[in-house]
C-alpha cells in the first residue's frame, strides 16, 4: 500500500493544472498522480494525436495563465493561428515539469476503484508492466481530486453486423491509431463516417485531405452536425473572435443563468430574463473550423456526399444498409460514438451510496431517487420561474440517453452528500463542456485546494439545493445537448468563474477599466495570480484575528 497526501487521478490539463496548485499553495504536500496512459495530456497525449488535430481555440486562449505558449520561439505557433496537438502536447509535458509536477505522476496505473475510508480513500489501481502483465496497486491518501475526464472512454461501436464487416471500422478512439493506414492505403478509395460532431469533422478532413471519397452519414435519429462556426465572425462592422464574444461580460448577461447573479450584475440580468428583452442562443455545442482550408469545398466538389439517414445494419464485403431503404458499399468505416458517461471506476463508501457522491450512477436506490425527484421538481420550479421563456425550448429531442444519474456536483466540483455532512476530501474538476477550459481549470484549481482544506466557508444546509439548482439548469437552458447529465456551458465560464472567485473572497471584476470589464472579452490571463492573491487573503484573515 502506498500513502500519499494527495492523489490526483488524470494528468490531462486539469490533473496537471491542480497538481501544480496544489505545490504551488502547500509545497510540503506529498501528492501522487495516477495516469492510465503512457503520456501526460489527456485528450492531447501523444498517443491520441491522429492527423490534424488542432485546438479550437486561437494561440493564447489555451495556455496556463503562468506559463505562456505564444510567443515561445519553441512552440513555434504564429499569433492568430491554432495550436497544433503534437505541441499542446509537448507544453503540457513542459508544464508538468517546470512545475514540477512530472515526477510526481505514476503512469500505464488504472484507477478501478476509489473507496471511502474513515478518514480518506483507498485507490485501487491496475498498473501495466512493461512486458505487458498487470499488478494490483493500492493506494491510500487524505484528499482524493478526479481530473479523469468527460472524453476518456469512447463508447464501443453498437452497429448491427459489425463482426461479419470485412473492412476496416474503429470509433474516434482509432483516428490515431488506425486511421493513418487506411489514409495512406491505395487500395482505400472510400471511407465512410458516421456523425458530425466537431471530431466527425476532423475524421472527414482527415480522409479527404489524404484524396479519399468519403460518405457522411449523419443519423436522422442523432442530433445532427454540431454548430461550426470560423474562429473570428463580423459583429456589425467589427470582425471579433467568437470566443472573445462569450467571455465578454456585456454578452453574457443575454444568456439565462443560474449562477449569473455571482457576476455582480443581477439588476441586468434581471431586467433582460424577467422580461422578453433577453435573447439567446439555445446550442452549446460549438465547434470551431480549425482547418487549412474550407472543408466545405470538399461537399462542393463532390468529394465528400452527405447521406442524413441511420444504419440499419453493415456486413459482407463493406456492405452498408441504411434505414431508408438504401444501401452502398465502402472501404472503411469510422463511427463516432460520444464518449462513455457511466463511470469506469466503481465508487465505494460505507453507505454504498454512490450518487450522494453526485457521479453518475446507475444503482439509485429508491429512497435517493425520490429524493432527487423531489428537488429537481422545486428546482425546476425556480429555474422556470427565474427564466419564463425557458418554458418553450425549440421543438428538438436530446438526441441521446446515457442509461445513469447525471453529474450532481457543488458548484460542479464536490460531492454533495460529503459536503453537506462536512467532509471535504474529494473534488471532481473539469465535469464541464465549455470553451474557456483553462478560466475553467485554474479557477476550479484554487477553489478545490481551498475546499479540501477547510478553508472556504459553505452553507452546508444549502448545498443539496445548490447542487440540484446546477443541474437542472442545464437540462432546461441547452436542451439538445449533453446538459442532463453533465454541465455544458459556452455562455456562462465567466459567472462560473465569478461564483468560485466570490466563494474564495476574491476579485471578479478583473479587467482594467469599466469599459474593458464590459466589452473585452476574458481570456485565462485576467485570472493571473489568483493563488497569490488568495494567499494574501488568507494571511489577512489571520492578522485581523
Ligand atoms: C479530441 C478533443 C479535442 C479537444 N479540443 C479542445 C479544444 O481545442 N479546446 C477546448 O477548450 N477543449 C477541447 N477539448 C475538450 C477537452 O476535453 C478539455 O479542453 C480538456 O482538455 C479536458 O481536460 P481534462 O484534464 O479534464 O481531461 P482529459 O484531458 O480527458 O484528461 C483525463 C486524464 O485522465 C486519465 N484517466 C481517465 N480515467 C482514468 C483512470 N481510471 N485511471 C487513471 N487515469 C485515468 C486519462 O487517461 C487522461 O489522461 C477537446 C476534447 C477532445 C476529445
Ligand atoms: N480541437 C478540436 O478540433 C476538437 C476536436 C474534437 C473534439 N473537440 C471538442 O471535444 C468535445 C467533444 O467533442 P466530440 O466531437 O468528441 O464529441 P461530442 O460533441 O461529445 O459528440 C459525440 C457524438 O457522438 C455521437 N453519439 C452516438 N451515440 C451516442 C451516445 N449514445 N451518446 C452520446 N453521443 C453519441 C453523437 O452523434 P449523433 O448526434 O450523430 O448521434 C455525438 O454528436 C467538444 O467540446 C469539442 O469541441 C475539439
Amino acid at each position: 500500500m502506498e500513502p500519499a497526501d494527495v492523489i490526483v487521478v488524470g494528468a490531462g490539463i486539469s490533473g496537471l493544472c491542480t497538481a501544480k496548485t496544489y505545490k504551488e499553495l502547500a509545497p510540503e504536500t506529498n501528492i501522487l498522480i495516477l495516469e492510465e496512459r503512457a503520456t501526460v495530456g489527456g485528450v492531447w497525449c501523444e498517443a491520441n494525436l491522429y492527423e490534424g488535430i488542432k485546438t479550437n481555440n486561437l494561440v493564447g486562449l489555451y495556455e496556463f495563465s503562468d506559463f505562456p505558449l505564444l510567443g515561445v520561439s519553441k512552440y513555434g505557433v504564429p499569433e492568430g493561428s491554432h495550436i497544433p496537438g503534437r505541441v499542446m502536447y509537448q507544453y503540457l509535458t513542459d508544464y508538468a515539469k517546470h512545475f514540477d509536477v512530472y515526477s510526481s505522476i505514476q503512469f500505464h496505473t488504472e484507477v478501478k476503484e476509489v473507496e471511502k475510508l474513515g478518514d480518506g480513500w483507498r485507490i485501487t489501481a491496475t498498473k501495466t508492466n512493461v512486458n505487458g502483465s498487470t499488478t494490483e496497486k493500492v493506494y491510500e491518501c487524505k484528499k482524493l481530486i478526479m481530473c479523469n475526464g468527460l472524453a476518456s472512454t469512447p463508447r464501443p461501436i453498437s452497429i448491427p453486423g459489425k463482426e461479419g464487416f470485412d473492412r476496416p471500422i474503429f470509433n474516434h478512439g482509432g483516428l490515431a491509431r488506425e486511421a493513418p493506414a487506411v489514409a495512406k492505403d491505395p487500395s482505400v478509395n472510400h471511407v465512410t463516417v458516421v456523425g458530425a460532431s466537431k471530431i466527425g469533422y476532423d475524421a472527414v478532413h482527415l480522409f479527404a485531405s489524404n484524396g479519399k471519397q468519403v460518405e457522411w452519414v449523419v443519423r436522422e435519429s442523432g442530433g445532427g452536425a454540431v454548430w461550426m462556426s470560423t474562429p473570428w465572425i463580423p459583429l456589425g462592422p467589427w470582425m471579433v473572435m467568437l470566443e472573445h464574444v462569450v467571455t465578454t461580460r456585456f454578452f453574457t448577461w443575454f444568456s439565462p443563468c443560474i449562477w449569473g447573479h455571482h457576476d455582480g450584475f443581477n439588476w441586468i440580468r434581471r431586467l433582460l430574463h424577467g422580461t422578453t428583452v433577453g435573447s439567446l442562443f439555445w446550442n452549446a455545442r460549438v465547434g470551431i473550423h480549425n482547418y487549412p482550408t474550407d472543408i466545405h469545398d470538399y461537399i462542393r466538389s463532390g468529394q465528400v456526399t452527405l447521406r442524413r439517414t441511420d444504419i440499419d445494419h453493415i456486413g459482407k464485403g463493406g456492405s452498408i444498409e441504411f434505414t431508408d431503404g438504401s444501401h452502398m458499399q465502402t472501404d472503411a468505416l469510422v463511427a463516432i460514438t460520444g464518449w462513455q458517461l457511466v463511470p469506469k471506476i466503481n465508487h465505494k463508501t460505507s453507505e454504498g451510496i454512490d450518487n450522494d457522491l453526485g457521479v453518475p450512477s446507475s444503482s439509485q436506490t429508491l429512497e435517493q431517487e425520490n429524493f432527487w425527484k423531489g428537488l429537481n421538481a422545486r428546482a425546476d420550479q425556480e429555474i422556470l420561474k427565474q427564466f419564463p421563456y425557458l418554458r418553450n425550448p425549440p421543438a428538438a429531442k436530446p438526441p441521446f440517453t446515457q442509461t445513469v444519474t447525471p453529474f450532481r456536483l457543488y458548484r460542479g466540483i464536490a460531492p454533495p452528500g460529503l459536503t453537506a455532512k462536512g467532509e471535504h476530501s474529494l473534488v471532481f474538476l473539469q465535469m464541464v463542456h465549455c470553451t474557456a477550459n483553462l478560466i475553467v481549470a485554474e479557477t476550479q484549481a484554487l477553489w478545490s485546494f481551498a475546499y479540501l482544506n477547510y478553508k472556504l466557508p459553505v452553507d452546508r444546509s444549502n448545498v443539496f439545493w445548490d447542487t440540484a439548482l446546477t443541474s437542472r439548469y442545464g437540462k432546461h437552458r441547452y436542451p439538445w445537448g449533453f446538459s442532463a447529465w453533465w454541465p455544458e456551458f459556452v455562455y456562462d465560464a465567466v459567472p462560473y468563474a465569478d461564483m468560485l472567485l466570490s466563494d474564495l473572497g476574491l476579485r471578479r471584476w478583473r479587467k482594467k477599466s469599466w469599459r474593458k470589464e464590459l466589452f473585452e472579452g476574458y481570456s485565462v490571463h485576467d485570472y493571473e495570480g489568483i493563488n497569490h492573491e488568495w494567499v494574501e487573503t488568507q494571511q489577512k484573515k489571520v492578522t485581523a484575528g
